[in-house]
């Protein structure tokens, strides 16, 4: 069989089903406004919750690298762990207040390293049923055995966790801080409560809570006034609200070492550059000292959540910078997202397999740099979509 004679009737019905993907073409910098597939658009489909990503201070550092060089050139445990990488793990641990932080070139990577090397044949992990899919696939990777909870569900989860507690089997709890297709937040007072009752351990990919949630930007346990314990370890992104790229996990000295000696996709992979390492210590620094930006953010959720009820929108349950508006079929979401690029706003439909069936959405992310002028042009936008459909 001919990969052809395999894939080309799958393409076909993915087409058919509207499921088909695109890479859309950027042709300016990452920015609220931008020129994307050629044409002029407001972009709110990027995690940039900062505006980071294109910010002054940070392009002015990449100028300033002249004394490194622009690949790592080997695994970290070869010869590619630079001095950058060392002080950016520093400075990330410090500021979480955890023992220690370790890179890794992507938040899907690090999510594919943790499970597989902390569990072990015949221990559980208990996986909310919306986490991201690289928290699935990394859970695949491990030997220990899946037991995905439904979203949120508390009763269910300490269901899971007195049977194994009956059967004696090490747990570990792994949730999204801020549900990335959804926007809202994990029961992390209950599930850290939960985690310390039963002896769990407990995973936490804050890809989306770092840099925005709680006062100084520590992400969701800042949130919540909680403090992350020696059993718990964080994800956290580089690419979203630090604007860089990259990902880190923080945890506990013996953790961290675990991962270290086993995480395979930590181990057998060049290390990220040293030039996004350094830029990423200045991005650190933009990070701490947002509250400004916060708080714009804030406002600016705000101000689009008022607007968009006024217009009678079908938001969900979201107080985050991610606010999804639920159509239900794939058709129709591709169908609002391409008028909506015609108004000069970039939306992207979020379909199957990346969300349940039938929950096809637009995903509408917000940024500190987004003015409000350009919000009312979506919700303008979307306001016009409304009255057409019920018209
Ligand atoms: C919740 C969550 N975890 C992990 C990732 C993966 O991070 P990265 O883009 O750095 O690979 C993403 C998105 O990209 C995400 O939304």
């Amino acid at each position: 069989m001919s990969i052809k004679s395999r894939f080309q009737p799958l393409l076909e019905q993915r087409a058919k089903d509207h499921l088909y993907r695109r890479r859309p073409l950027a042709t300016t910098a990452q920015d609220t406004a931008m020129q994307i597939n050629g044409l002029q658009t407001i972009n709110f489909s990027s995690n940039d919750y900062l505006g980071l990503a294109n910010h002054p201070a940070l392009k002015k550092i990449l100028q300033e690298t002249n004394d490194l060089s622009v690949g790592s050139g080997a695994a970290h445990l070869v010869t590619g762990h630079h001095l950058e990488h060392h002080l950016l793990e520093d400075e990330l641990a410090d500021w979480l207040g955890c023992d220690r932080a370790l890179l890794f070139s992507t938040g899907y990577m690090a999510n594919l390293a943790v499970q597989p090397a902390l569990m072990q044949k015949g221990d559980w992990i208990l996986s909310d049923k919306l986490n991201h899919a690289s928290l699935l696939d990394g859970a695949l990777l491990s030997a220990a055995d899946l037991k995905r909870y439904a979203h949120n569900d508390m009763k269910a989860l300490e269901k899971r966790l007195k049977q194994a507690q009956e059967a004696n089997i090490q747990c570990l709890i792994v949730t999204d801080g801020v549900f990335s297709m959804d926007g809202d937040l994990a029961k992390l007072p209950e599930i850290q409560a939960l985690t310390q009752k039963y002896g769990a351990w407990l995973l936490i990919d804050d890809a989306h809570g770092l840099g925005v949630l709680g006062q100084k930007g520590k992400g969701c346990f800042e949130h919540f006034g909680l403090t992350p314990d020696e059993n718990t370890l964080i994800m956290g992104t580089l690419g979203k609200a630090f604007g860089t790229s990259g990902a880190f996990v923080a945890g506990s000295e013996v953790a961290i070492e675990a991962l270290i000696q086993f995480a395979r996709p930590y181990i057998y992979t060049t290390a990220m550059s040293p030039v996004n390492a350094k830029v990423t210590r200045s991005a650190l620094k933009l990070v701490r000292d947002a509250n400004v930006r916060r708080q714009q953010l804030k406002d600016n959720i705000a101000f689009f959540r008022q607007g968009a009820t006024a217009i009678g929108l079908n938001l969900m349950p979201s107080e985050s910078a991610i606010q999804p508006i639920l159509l239900g079929d794939s058709e129709v979401a591709i169908a609002w997202s391409e008028t909506l690029k015609q108004a000069g706003c970039w939306v992207s439909a979020i379909r199957p397999p990346t969300v349940p069936k039938d929950t096809a959405r637009l995903r509408i992310t917000l940024s500190a740099s987004h003015t409000h002028a350009q919000i009312q042009q979506l919700l303008d936008a979307l306001k016009a979509i409304q009255q057409k459909t019920h018209s």
